[in-house]
């Protein structure tokens, strides 16, 4: 179902509330998401985005109730990932000769994905621009690694729209459509989020590309995003958002993430939290037990810290296989002027802290020391060498 967006510019997207996980299963999805693409009905009538597959027969229901595609001008493609090309497939199929307006890189994912290289596509770059009539155009905007090499976004004049794909988004399934609508507690929870698990690693091109949108001093009245909520009253706040969290974002935190065997580990991560409750009392401390927490809603945690801590007990000179799993997305988030410290307890030969140490350096963090490698169960005293970690990373 369409459902207007402004003036002759609507929404004809899918709110997915069933959806639970994104990225194959590498991102949980607690509140739903959507996939929005948008429906231009000016002179010429113009498709930004599709939704992915799994919709796309409904999608193609409403687009015909909508329209007759007959009279659709051209389809600008902003990236080429399945959630937002999904239907593309299906809409071609009944439109061989629609014109696909989008970047070089777009051309390569959506040949590599649905093997149609007669398809009609037109490249654009950076300050092209398609008249669309009734005074007004679509301005193309790359934006690469934002996050792929083939994004994009697309901005249209007279209306004063940029339908900004991925970047601004939200997995956040909003049935009213806008931002100011939505309830604005899960709206930032979804959107820092979205941000630290999927964007934090291309910050500083995130950085540039805001400097360089500001300085076209486009007047930005709506910005349509591919999920989740549109900006509509004062859209800028999500650029100011963005510009924040790009620059080595940190709040007055320290976020403790351990797993343990024998809950050995598990004391020494909850004494260091005493600890550093005691060194620092303003300071939000939090723990949590990898095995047991969901690893998006930790690394959201984590890109809110000034400073983590991490442990795992030794086992088979080595350090438990899930918090190896999320060692390694650390890494992958790259994380920027974060502290870190590594602690551990072990029967036999006690690898552990030094093996979290030596990844921790390899993530970007800066580790401090001392670390606490703890034979068998924390003895009182053991469990006194917390402080020093805690003095040190609340510093
Ligand atoms: Fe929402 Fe990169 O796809």
């Amino acid at each position: 179902m369409k459902r207007l967006i402004k003036n002759n510019v609507s929404w004809i997207g899918k709110v997915d509330w069933e959806l639970t996980t994104f990225h194959g299963d590498d991102y949980s999805i607690t509140n739903g998401s959507s996939q929005n693409a948008y429906l231009i009905e000016e002179e010429k009538t113009v498709l930004i985005d599709t939704v992915w597959s799994p919709h796309d027969k409904e999608f193609m229901r409403n687009l015909e109730k909508a329209i007759n595609l007959e009279k659709l001008d051209f389809i600008v493609v902003n990236h080429g990932e399945v959630d937002h090309s999904g239907a593309l497939p299906f809409l071609m199929s009944k439109r061989p000769d629609l014109p696909i307006y989008c970047t070089a890189n777009a051309v390569k994912s959506l040949v590599g994905q649905f093997h149609h290289p007669e398809w009609n596509f037109n490249v654009v770059k950076t300050g092209d621009s398609v008249d669309i009539g009734n005074g007004k155009s679509l301005v193309f905007v790359e934006m690469r690694m934002l996050h792929w090499p083939d994004s994009m976004a697309t901005y249209m004049t007279g209306d004063n729209i940029l339908f900004s794909n991925d970047a601004f988004g939200q997995h956040f399934a909003v049935e009213e459509l806008f931002a100011d609508l939505a309830d604005q507690c899960t709206l930032w929870e979804q959107a820092i989020k979205y941000y630290a698990n999927i964007l934090n690693p291309f910050s500083p091109l995130v950085a540039a590309k805001i400097k360089e949108v500001v300085a076209l001093n486009l007047p930005i009245d709506i910005i349509a995003p591919s999920h989740g909520a549109i900006w509509r009253e004062n859209p800028l706040q999500i650029i100011e958002a963005y510009a924040k969290w790009a620059d080595a974002y940190q709040e007055d935190q320290i976020t403790i993430v351990y797993d343990t065997m024998w809950e050995g580990t598990k004391q020494l991560a909850h004494q260091l939290a005493a600890d550093l409750q005691k060194v620092s009392p303003e300071t939000t401390v939090k723990v949590y037990h990898i095995g047991r927490t969901d690893k998006n809603d930790i690394m959201t945690q984590v890109f809110k810290s000034k400073a983590i801590a991490v442990g795992s007990p030794t086992v088979g000179q080595n350090i438990l296989s899930s918090m190896s799993g999320w060692m390694s997305f650390l890494t992958e988030l790259k994380f920027k002027k974060k502290k870190a410290a590594s602690f551990g307890c072990y029967g036999w030969s006690g690898e552990s802290p030094k093996l979290l140490s030596d990844q921790l350096k390899a993530a970007g963090f800066d580790v401090v020391e001392p670390m606490a490698r703890v034979n068998w169960n924390p003895t009182e005293e053991d469990l006194g060498q917390m402080m020093a970690i805690a003095e040190e990373l609340a510093k």
